[in-house]
């Protein structure tokens, strides 16, 4: 993490800290010198778990005393997709995270349970397991299963809208006879109650590492395909790694994105930049509750600094950026080719070419129409149509249930 970072003392974070602190958090930092469990030992009492690796992919790096199983992958699945999980029974995670939309929702910012907006957009679940660092730009977000408790039970904004509510989530869930039998399976090393806020967001956190894609078009001619990218695409693949564009640099790497980790990588490898998109009053401001890492840290330098996101399935999240301003992937091309993006009015109106935070890799380019059509052909052929049609990332509950905020 960066010299004077500091954890963010928001209304959120506040409310948090309550669950947290009754929430013994693997990979949190202590040493290993605990015991471990039958479920901790690594592959767990099923053995080893299997992963289900596209060729030529690691496995994901797992929080040291988490373990995978396949009943802890098959309870965090009901868990995401059970409206249970809301106050008011109107959401789950998978409300803002669909499977057909590379477990995006479409719309520029989220909204809550409550309606509230949230300032973000909600982020791809694609290959999510092996971020090292979560949300756009959090760098004290290191945990799957720390991450949940946000949405869970944050106040401002309200997503699930779960604060003060840890007791009654319990009772939904210990009174449903599929859970009983499911943490039973996943969690036989507490045979006292098994049903809490820790076992639910580990479970949830498992499922989650399971979202592994690597079967696109660009996957499979990188496997020796050599039918799999049209000549447009694969002109779109060299402009996409070369140093005109400078693409790569950003969104290089297995996981088109510079945030990645993976077992048995010497260090995760964790990046944040400022890509131009705003520059309010000339000094590199962004929008006040969106200036990235700056939020965290306070360095000016921080301003406006965000992950590079995952590129696999782009053509299925849009829309685009942190806050969702940028409609279609066209355009996405149009802020980049002119080195950043200017505004002419409203409140962010302001030139973010001319932004004195931008990354240097953010110059300007101009494309010929077939090297345009070229990037965007290499852009859609990163989409793997059978993640999003995976029937083990699917809502498990059967139409009309509960779950699905059907019956009663
Ligand atoms: C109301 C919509 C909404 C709901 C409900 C929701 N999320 Fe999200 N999710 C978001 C948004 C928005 C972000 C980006 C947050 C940020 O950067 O501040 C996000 C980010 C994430 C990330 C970080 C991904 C990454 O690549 O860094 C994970 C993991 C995640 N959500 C998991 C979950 C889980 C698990 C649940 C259910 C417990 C859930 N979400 C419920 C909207 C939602
Ligand atoms: C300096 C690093 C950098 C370079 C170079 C870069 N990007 Fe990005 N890219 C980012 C960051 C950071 C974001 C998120 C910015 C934000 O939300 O404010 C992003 C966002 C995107 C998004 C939207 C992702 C989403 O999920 O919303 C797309 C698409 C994209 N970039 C494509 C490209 C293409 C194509 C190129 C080359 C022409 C490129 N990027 C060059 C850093 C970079």
């Amino acid at each position: 993490m960066k010299d004077g970072a500091r954890r963010r003392s928001g209304p959120v974070q506040a409310g948090l800290a309550a669950v947290a602190a009754g929430l013994v958090l693997a990979g949190s930092g202590c040493g290993g010198d605990e015991m471990l469990g039958p479920d901790q030992i690594p592959g767990g009492a099923d053995g080893p778990f299997d992963w289900i690796l596209p060729d030529g992919f690691p496995a994901p790096r797992v929080p040291e005393g988490e373990s995978m199983t396949a009943a802890k992958v098959e309870l965090g699945r009901h868990l995401f997709y059970d409206v249970r999980l809301s106050g008011n029974r109107s959401q789950s995670c998978a409300s803002c995270h669909q499977q057909d939309r590379a477990f995006t929702d479409g719309l520029d910012v989220a909204v809550g349970s409550t309606g509230q907006h949230h300032p973000r957009n909600s982020m791809s679940l694609t290959n999510v397991g092996f971020q090292p660092a979560l949300n756009w730009a959090n760098p004290n977000e290191l945990n799957l299963a720390h991450q949940a408790l946000t949405p869970l039970f944050g106040e401002d904004p309200v997503e699930l809208g779960l604060a003060s509510m840890e007791d009654v989530l319990v009772a939904r869930l210990e009174g449903d006879t599929t859970y009983q039998r499911l943490f039973a399976e996943a969690w036989a090393d507490r045979p006292i109650a098994p049903v809490s806020i820790e076992t639910l967001t580990r479970s949830i956190a498992a499922f989650q590492r399971t979202l592994i894609s690597g079967d696109s078009p660009v996957d499979r001619y990188r496997r020796g395909d050599r039918e799999a990218l049209t000549e447009s695409a694969r002109l779109g693949q060299s402009l996409f790694f070369s140093e005109r564009l400078e693409c790569f640099h950003c969104h290089g790497g297995l996981g088109f994105t510079g945030t990645f980790d993976f077992e048995g990588k010497s260090a995760p490898e964790i990046e944040y930049h400022n890509n131009g998109l705003y520059n309010i009053d000339g000094n590199g401001a962004y929008p006040p509750h969106n200036t990235g890492l700056h939020e965290f840290t306070q360095r000016p330098e921080d301003m406006g600094r965000f992950k590079a996101p995952t590129l696999r399935n782009i053509a299925l999240t849009a829309p685009y950026m942190h806050d969702g301003s940028i409609a279609s992937l066209d355009e996405v091309i149009d802020h980049y080719a002119a080195g950043g993006r200017t505004l002419a009015d409203g409140p962010f109106a302001g030139d973010g070419s001319a932004n004195p935070h931008k990354s240097g890799f953010v110059q300007g380019f101009q494309l010929t129409t077939a090297e345009r059509l070229g990037l965007l052909d290499f852009l859609l052929a990163l989409t793997d149509s059978s993640f999003i049609a995976e029937p083990r990332f699917a809502n498990p509950w059967p139409v009309g249930s509960v779950a699905r905020g059907g019956g009663s």
